[in-house]
């Protein structure tokens, strides 16, 4: 019998999309008729408007679109992200430093197979997303936590990011506003980290996803933009799928240096060709469009987040800075961990969110997910009822806790 594992290691350390594994325990307990309420979803609660769904559907009825075009893009589309990315960042591209991915996750994880040899490290400020591990990971690349917490709004420095810097550090990741935290850097922080790192030749690999979704007195700043001395050690992903309601469609983008872009299209060319013809039409129109129904969405997420953040702070043992972006609140929850609760004494985040699944009937995504134990991420995009109900009963429950 051959002694060859059946898995690869490499595929095998992968680990399930904690997020998407809440969410889908939620659903499935809602198709099972438990009135249950999810805080887990990554994903704007509004449909695609209605505007982008006319032009995909043009574009399924012209036979141009049943056949493969560019493994990097539509031409046109191309065109329109570079066009959208100097409306929207303020940055100069041409369309040839544009790869079209099929949605943001496969541009995180182009990035990181483009950028890095076996060894080379990546600065992450944890919380953290969870695909940026297992992209790094595959890449072969060693990941470098840089832990911030709720005293600093969830926001690194350049001090903790220096003391994480090695001669093998590579690049640094810089995501603002901040899945999970909401957490937003402010223009000059921004400009600190980018000269930081321009000053030490690092590589600058930014997640501007959430740029539309800031509240308050913040504001989205691109940090490729903002530091000039990165020259073109700077690597952009975006997509239209939390502007502009669009997860399901799947087309996100990488903006880089066009040696960086030309590898990247090459791998691309391998791995999966071009993105849907029809879903590249829509997110033309959704980004040649103009920024309204973001608006819309912007000022109800703005809403629900007021509510949350309120809600969740008044809760015994919950503490919630306020986020200042996306759409997710990330509340501590380590006083409560060790107390007695319904028979139980949950020892971890995970095991809470499991006994108020269960008992309250509300999905919440534990920290350990984004790599902070003693944490929840509760996303804010869902309807007001649901959520004043939901923190509800999280409230109720949790206050038995002793
Ligand atoms: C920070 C961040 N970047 C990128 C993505 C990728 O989104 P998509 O692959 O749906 O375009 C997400 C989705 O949750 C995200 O939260």
């Amino acid at each position: 019998m051959s002694t060859r594992r059946r898995i690869s290691a490499r595929i095998s350390a992968i680990s399930e999309s904690a997020t998407l594994a809440v969410d889908a325990k939620a659903k499935a307990m809602k198709a099972a008729g438990r009135p249950v309420i999810g805080f887990g979803a990554g994903e704007p609660d509004f449909p695609t408007p209605g505007y982008v769904v006319e032009a995909a559907i043009e574009a399924a009825r012209d036979p141009r679109f049943h056949k493969y075009t560019p493994a990097g893009g539509l031409p046109e589309l191309k065109q329109a992200i570079a066009a959208k990315t100097r409306r929207d960042s303020g940055y100069a591209v041409e369309a040839s430093q544009v790869l079209v991915t099929n949605g943001g996750k496969q541009a995180v994880y182009e990035a990181f197979a483009t950028l890095l040899d076996p060894g080379d490290e990546v600065l992450v400020v944890a919380p953290y997303w969870t695909t940026y591990p297992e992209a790094i990971k595959l890449a072969g690349g060693v990941q470098v936590d840089v832990v911030a917490d709720e005293s600093t709004g969830y926001l690194a420095g350049v001090e903790q990011l220096e003391a994480a810097r090695t001669e093998r550090t590579k690049v640094v990741l810089f995501v603002s506003p901040s899945n999970p935290t909401g957490a937003v850097y402010s223009r000059e922080e921004t400009v600190a980290i980018g000269r930081w790192a321009a000053e030490h030749g690092l590589w600058v690999v930014t997640d501007e996803i959430y740029e539309h979704l800031v509240y308050g007195g913040a504001e989205f700043t691109s940090i490729a933009t903002a530091v000039p001395e990165l020259g073109d050690r700077v690597v952009i992903l975006n997509g239209v799928a939390k502007t502009y309601a669009m997860t399901g469609w799947r087309v996100g983008w990488m903006i880089g240096p066009s040696d960086v872009v030309k590898a990247a299209t090459n791998l691309q060319s391998h791995a999966t060709s071009n993105v849907s013809n029809v879903a590249q039409m829509a997110a033309l129109a959704a980004v040649s469009g103009d920024l309204s129904a973001v608006a819309e969405m912007r000022s109800a997420f703005d809403r629900r987040r007021q509510t949350m953040v309120r809600m969740l702070n008044e809760i015994p043992g919950v503490l919630c800075p306020e986020p200042k972006g996306a759409f997710y609140a990330y509340p501590s929850v380590k006083e409560l961990i060790g107390k007695e609760l319904r028979g139980r004494r949950p020892q971890s985040s995970a095991e809470l969110a499991e006994l108020i699944l269960e008992e309250a009937e509300v999905a919440v995504v534990p920290g350990e997910a984004f790599g902070t134990p003693g944490y929840f991420r509760l996303s804010y995009a869902l309807g007001d009822d649901d959520l004043v109900e939901g923190v509800s009963r999280l409230a109720k429950l949790l206050s038995e806790a002793h």
